[in-house]
């Protein structure tokens, strides 16, 4: 199962798992927000409080879980060597911790104060990360898509925090800047060329992997990763040219482009020869479901511009991409990680591999497809409460409670792999 995976230079287990375990709570700190701001908050996307969910999604959930990832799978799956790992990690995430909440704090509450405050942290933060990140990613000898999509991932994240850098700025001063379109300049890199090439190089490796599917197509996937990038330059001249005549021709093969990665992944799922339906396989099918949701919505946005106008309609594209797409896919990747890293350091202690429990052990089944299913209705709920705003406190419920149950599943499985290194030494 895991062929073509190096151990040897795995970090320590508190790496990934520092980043993994703070992230569920920014995003039911988003759930909480919602329930406290009540029906205006998803009136549209220029609220306070959609900006600050947004950032608790992006930054707080998916950018701690995505770092957390990267730590193990450059060493283990494309041969990269990060370097001081510990030292690196126990300086970013809690760097990147308090600069997403003061960024947070100042979206939600219009502090300029604290918007400035949030942006030297975060280019300390990324900057060092996306540094070591990147040399580790040019200096290994290995080849192939998944790497070049995470390099190209590496630079879109960091495109991404110099613009968010500049529109937090722009807004705590009062700068003379197209602030929206450098907004969607900057959302196209943080949600395309960073969470997006990341997800599909890593789909790439693990998704025969893990849900023992037939490789992507080899034509696939040398062309999605540039084809995202090359949309993305288009999607950024927007800041040069004319917005209007811009917009559809590049969206519309951008969404096409987005259709064809959901619909390969489904199919592969669809063709395996053996059929699991574990909790990552689901996840992943809920956040290609999404995506394709995403794609139809998206064209329904330029095609038909009076239903567009409705400034909840960019919310709707919001709420899937961010919750349905992103928040799907990475937990059903952690909840594939956790318990195999588990495994692998109990098993690194030494002891006969008769004496290591079983992965399935590490989280059990019923835990994680029961948070599956309230994710799901929360993502539901958040679809529906952005028509019908009475619906936005049940619906934060839903979502606080799904990301404290996902908690509680990720810490139980770091109690279970402490009981297990305790038992095996006291048996040594
Ligand atoms: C790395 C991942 C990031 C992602 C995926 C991301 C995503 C987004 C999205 C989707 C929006 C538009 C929200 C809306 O329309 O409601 C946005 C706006 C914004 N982002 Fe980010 N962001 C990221 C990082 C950052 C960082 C690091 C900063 C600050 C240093 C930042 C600052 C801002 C600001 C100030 C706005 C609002 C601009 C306005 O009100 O016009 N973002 N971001």
């Amino acid at each position: 199962m895991h062929a073509s995976l190096s151990f040897d230079q795995a970090p320590p287990i508190s790496v990934p798992y520092r980043f993994f375990l703070v992230a569920p709570w920014f995003g039911a700190t988003a759930g909480i927000l919602l329930v406290w701001a009540g029906a205006d908050a998803l009136g549209s996307r220029w609220t306070p409080e959609a900006l600050a969910l947004t950032h608790l999604i992006a930054l707080g959930f998916m950018l701690q879980a995505m770092c957390g990832a990267l730590f193990q799978f450059i060493p283990v799956a494309v041969g990269g060597n990060v370097w001081r790992p510990r030292l690196v990690a126990n300086t970013v995430q809690p760097l990147l911790l308090l600069a997403t909440l003061l960024l947070v704090a100042g979206l939600l509450f219009g502090r300029p104060v604290l918007l400035s405050a949030a942006v030297p942290l975060f280019l300390l933060a990324i900057g060092g990360f996306v540094t070591v990140v990147a040399l580790a990613l040019w200096q290994t000898p290995a080849t192939g898509m998944t790497l070049w999509a995470m390099r190209m991932a590496i630079a879109g994240l960091a495109i991404t925090v110099l613009l968010g850098s500049l529109l937090a700025e722009a807004l705590a001063h009062g700068f003379a800047v197209p602030i929206v379109d450098l907004t969607n300049v900057h959302l196209g890199w943080g949600l395309g060329g960073w969470a997006l090439m990341l997800l599909a190089g890593v789909s790439y490796h693990v998704v025969p992997m893990f849900q023992l599917t037939r490789p992507y197509p080899s034509w696939f996937t040398r062309s999605f990763g540039l084809l995202l990038l090359g949309f993305l330059l288009a999607w950024s001249s927007r800041l040069l040219l004319d917005d209007a005549l811009w917009s559809p021709l590049i969206a519309y093969p951008l969404l096409l482009i987005l259709s064809a990665y959901a619909g390969t992944t489904l199919w592969l799922q669809y063709t395996r020869r053996r059929k699991i339906h574990d909790a990552t396989s689901l996840y992943f099918r809920v956040a290609m479901l999404s995506m394709l949701a995403f794609a139809v919505s998206g064209t329904v946005y330029f095609l038909r511009p009076e239903l567009g106008a409705d400034p909840r309609f960019v919310v709707w594209l919001g709420v899937l991409a961010l919750v349905g797409v992103f928040v799907s896919a990475i937990t059903g990747m952690m909840y594939k990680i956790v318990p195999f890293l588990n495994w692998l350091h109990l098993q690194r202690l030494g002891a006969p591999i008769s004496a290591v429990p079983n992965m399935k052990k590490m989280i059990p089944a019923d835990a994680m497809t029961g948070q599956l299913r309230l994710h799901v209705l929360a993502v539901l709920m958040l679809l529906t409460a952005v028509w019908q705003p009475g619906l936005i406190r049940p619906a934060g419920l839903a979502l606080a409670a799904s990301f404290v149950w996902l908690g509680c599943n990720l810490a139980g499985a770091v109690r279970r792999y402490q009981g297990f290194r305790d038992q095996i030494r006291a048996a040594a």
